[in-house]
């Protein structure tokens, strides 16, 4: 499959990445957790949870917008997905359609440059290696669709290992 240029994966901290939106793995009340969301909560500042309360919570599969406050980032887009279930409870079609869901809300903020943390697969025990594949394939249908549409797409992984699983099916 070829791949468009304009999907990259890096290792680093998400919240210091230097782009117009950056995903947030949320949960379904919006405000706040652990992991990359408790992250992304303190770097934006108390402010962030002041904008998620009115939001009303999300669904799992979809995804909200928010300013990004004290964040590098102008946007920070609260996407939910999955707890992994065992991978019968419709968990592939729900991750992708984050990552989906995300990359609409971009379009619809004006957002050009986005990127992504390895959703579902902390807290959420979704399988890294599945998740990669799907994030991965997701972006990239996507970006094959909307052409336009963004100049610039990250998965940013936390650990090495995590770079890696996005590098091996970037190189098929
Ligand atoms: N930058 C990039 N990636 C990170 C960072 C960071 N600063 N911190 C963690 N990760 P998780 P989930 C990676 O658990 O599985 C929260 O409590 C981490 O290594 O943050 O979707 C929410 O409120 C992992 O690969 O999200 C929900 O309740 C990935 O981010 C629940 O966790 C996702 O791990 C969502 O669980």
């Amino acid at each position: 499959m070829a791949h468009p240029t304009r999907l990259e994966a890096v290792h680093a901290d998400l919240t210091a990445q230097e782009v117009d939106a950056i995903v947030n793995a949320a949960n379904p009340s919006l405000l706040g957790g652990g992991g990359v969301d408790g992250a992304i909560h303190r770097a934006a500042g108390p402010r962030l949870l002041a904008a998620c309360r009115p939001l009303g919570g999300c669904a799992t599969g979809d995804a909200k917008a928010t300013p990004g406050f004290d964040l590098p980032a102008r946007w920070v887009i609260h996407a939910v997905g999955p707890v992994w279930r065992g991978g019968t409870a419709g968990e592939a079609e729900l991750l992708a359609s984050a990552y989906r869901r995300s990359l609409e809300v971009a379009a619809e903020l004006g957002a050009w440059s986005i990127a992504f943390p390895a959703i579902s697969t902390g807290v959420y025990g979704y399988p890294k290696d599945e998740a990669a594949t799907i994030a991965v394939d997701t972006v990239c249908d996507h970006l094959g669709q909307h052409p336009d549409a963004l100049d610039r797409v990250v998965l940013c992984a936390f650990s090495a290992a995590d770079l890696a699983r996005y590098e091996a099916r970037l190189a098929t």
